[in-house]
């Protein structure tokens, strides 16, 4: 198969349209087959779910050339069930797990001349989603929804890729304790645009927020979570019911402790206690793990040790530890990777 013609090298966290992408619709009470389309552009009613109050939601995974030249998915199947999650709490119907991977394969299969190239940097990026496309007017659930699937090939979220970033501590709140931080919501990141607008213009790269409640603990960043590692080389997670399951997050505090041997917890993480670790990352699948370097709470700054021109040295194992597994360049857990090529 021919590539086409990309600077894979230079791709930055952006959209292209690709070949074909993959479209099921819901109507009286069921999901049709499903097809791969052409058409990059989506017709609803002026009054859809969506539109008026928001009922979408999404999910991101990634596709990857291995090292053995293979076109290999990470976990498709986790974000079928966090996105069945998201579908309960928004009054949607589910998209049955199965077919949702198959139609991640088959949406890949379809554009498999841009899954960049092994040793690029870059990969092909997922974006499964879905949202009420039937007319509502009184606040309700639609009637109808369409379940649709785009790839796009994508390098580094972050500029400058494996450079340690700078945070800010956010004044907003990003979920409820009882909320939907927990799910995919497309309104999750709507909220976040304010916050992330002020926070490029002070210079930031991301917002942390805290929780809610108290404005104490650590919750995680508008995408992605957080890993700590202390200076006794545990690695640490947020515990939180209102932040977004990470399944680049459980990947890596599975890394952690099994390929790399290092003791791990998910507990709750004061803001306070930050300024005693040791590195910081944030993991997500267009995130990888960006490494922190600094995070500003107001007048306050806290410099990690590991410093600001490159990854800690338990971050840079648990990246090139994650990156092997889905490289190829390691031997994968029990169907973490799934074969597309
Ligand atoms: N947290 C938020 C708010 C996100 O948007 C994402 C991105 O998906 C993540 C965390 C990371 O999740 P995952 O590792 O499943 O991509
Ligand atoms: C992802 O990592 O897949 C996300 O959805 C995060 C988003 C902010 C790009």
């Amino acid at each position: 198969m021919d590539k086409k013609n990309i600077d894979w090298e230079n791709l930055g966290f952006s959209y292209q349209p690709t070949d074909l992408r993959f479209v099921a619709n819901y109507k009286n009470g069921a999901w049709d087959e499903g097809a791969l389309i052409a058409d990059p552009t989506v017709t609803i009613s002026e009054c859809a779910g969506v539109l008026q109050y928001a009922q979408t939601c999404f999910e991101g995974l990634k596709a990857y050339t291995t090292e053995d030249g293979h076109i290999v998915a990470f976990r498709p199947d986790l974000n079928a069930e966090r996105m069945e999650n998201s579908c309960k709490r928004l009054e949607m119907p589910v998209y049955p797990k199965e077919k949702f991977v198959e139609a991640v394969v088959e949406t890949v299969k379809a554009n498999a001349a841009y899954v960049p190239p092994y040793g690029s940097g870059a990969s092909l990026y997922i974006r499964p989603y879905m949202f009420g496309s039937s007319a509502v007017i009184g606040v309700k659930p639609a009637d109808e929804y369409q379940f649709r699937i785009f790839t796009t090939p994508v390098g580094p979220y972050f500029k400058g890729g494996a450079k340690p970033i700078t945070v800010k501590i956010s004044d907003f709140d990003r979920a409820a304790p009882h909320g939907t931080g927990h799910i995919k919501a497309g309104l999750n990141y709507a909220m976040s645009l304010y916050p992330i607008v002020l926070a490029h213009q002070e210079g930031f790269d991301e917002n942390i927020y805290l929780d809610a409640a108290t404005r104490t603990k650590i919750e995680e960043t508008g995408g992605a979570n957080i890993i700590f590692v202390t200076k006794d080389q545990k690695v640490i997670t947020p515990k939180s019911n209102s932040i977004l399951p990470s399944i680049t997050r459980r990947s890596l505090m599975y890394v952690a402790k099994e390929y790399l041997g290092l003791e791990t917890e998910e507990r709750e993480i004061l803001l306070e206690e930050v300024k005693d670790f040791a590195e910081c990352g944030l993991c997500g699948t267009a995130a990888v793990i960006s490494p922190v370097g600094c995070i500003v709470d107001h007048d306050k700054e806290i410099r990690f040790p590991s410093g600001m021109e490159k990854m800690g040295p338990i971050i840079q194992k648990l990246y090139d530890t994650l990156t092997g597994i889905q490289m190829g360049r390691l031997p994968a857990p029990e169907g973490w990777v799934k074969t597309i090529l």
